[in-house]
Order: structure tokens, then sequence, then C-alpha cells
């Protein structure tokens, strides 16, 4: 896919992906601290989020009382996007350091693609106007059970909008997002997440080792 659209793969370009309650964003945090134990130069940020109209994005995006038409949607997290991308992460690759994303263009994909229903050409070609030539050159999809997931995010008392929504809609997200990894099996790495937070961490480790350092 990444070729017949022309993306180009930064290599210091990594996203974590996933459903509700997989981890993602504690194992994005262990892998960064892992990279910049070796030495390396690395920034840590989020979707939607990473700037502060972002985060402004991210706050409409995710409010519970907020009843969003799924075009509505879609475009806001292409807006976050696009100021992330050209605020934070083409600055950070085009100096060398690593990005580490909890969630990207995936995310979108399963979301507001494979769950909400929305064309998969239409997403993919706001994708390219939005992020031209940035694709990770690794993505960790942290995989496991939708209720199990769920049920750890209510025991954190996280309960935005997406958490709202039916056990059915996240099953279609797991579903997508392995649709994708179907589809581009060297970049994605699918993790079980339901593994201890230290042996989902290794086994990243052990990866990120294996191409990296
Ligand atoms: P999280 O970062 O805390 O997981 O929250 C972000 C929520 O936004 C999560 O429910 C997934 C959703 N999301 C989308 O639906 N589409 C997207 O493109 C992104 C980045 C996130």
């Amino acid at each position: 896919m990444s070729g017949s659209r022309g993306t180009h793969n930064f290599n210091g370009f990594i996203s974590f992906e996933g459903i509700e309650g997989s981890g993602k964003s504690t194992q994005a945090k262990l892998a960064a601290d892992y990279l910049k134990g070796k030495g390396r130069d690395v920034l840590i940020t989020e979707e939607p989020g990473g700037t502060k109209i972002s985060r402004k994005i991210r706050g409409i995006l995710l409010d519970a009382g907020n009843n969003m038409d799924p075009l509505t949607e879609l475009l806001l997290y292409n807006s976050a996007r696009a100021q992330h991308v050209r605020e934070i992460i083409y600055p950070a690759l085009t100096r060398g350091i690593i990005v580490i994303t909890d969630r990207f263009s995936d995310s979108t994909l399963a979301y507001q693609g494979y769950a909400r229903g929305i064309d998969l050409a239409v997403i993919k070609t706001l994708d390219d106007i939005v992020a031209p030539d940035l694709k990770p050159s690794l993505t960790f999809l942290l995989d496991m059970d939708v209720e199990e997931g769920l049920r750890r995010n209510r025991a954190a008392k996280k309960e935005d909008r997406f958490e709202l929504e039916t056990v059915e809609f996240h099953k279609k997200v797991r579903n997508g997002y392995h649709q994708i990894a179907v589809e581009e099996p060297d970049r994605i790495k699918i993790i079980d997440a339901s593994a201890s937070v230290g042996d989902v961490s290794k086994k990243i480790i052990e990866i990120l080792e294996s191409q990296w350092l």
C-alpha cells in the first residue's frame, strides 16, 4: 500500500496502535525510555494531540456530551493530524529525532473506516493530503480481547465518547486493525497485549533491537 500511495518511510517514525485499554500509552513510554537509554534522541507524542491546537480538537472529539456526525469526526481527526505533523512530527524527523506516536493514521482507518463505515478510499485520500510522504516505518499493534480492554479502561475510570460505544463497535475496530496488519505485515507487528506490562515491553524491545540497534 505504501508504494502505491507514494509514501516515504521515515526510518525513525514508530507508531503504537490498538483498541481501548490495550496499554499503548504505557508501552510507547517504555519503548521511548529504552531507546533514550541507548543514547537515542526520542520524541514521544500522541494523537489526537501533540500540539496546543490538536489537544483542543481532542477535547471536542472525546467529549462524551458531543453527538458528532461521522464526517465531522473524520475531518476533526485529520485537522488535529495536519497540525501535529507540520508543527511537530516532520520537523523532528527531519532533524533525525526518533518519533514515537501513540496512535496515527491506522487509527483513522480502524475507527472511522472499519468501525464507523466511512469509505476506506476516502480516508486514504485524505491521509495522502494531510500526511503526505509520512508513514511509520514500524507499528506495534497491541492486540487483545475487546471486553477485557474496555474493563481495564473502566477500572481506570476512562469514560470518553469512544468508551461509550458498543462492544460491537470496538470489535469492528479490532477486526479493522487485523485487516490492516494483513495488508502490511512487514510494517505492523502484532503484539499480544493480554500479557503483563513487563512481558509486552520485552517483546517490543526485542523487535526494536532486531530492527534498529
Ligand atoms: P486514546 O488516545 O486515549 O486512545 O483516545 C483517542 C480516541 O480517539 C480513541 O478512542 C481512538 C480514537 N481515534 C479515532 O477514532 N481516530 C483517530 O484517527 C485517532 C487518532 C483516534
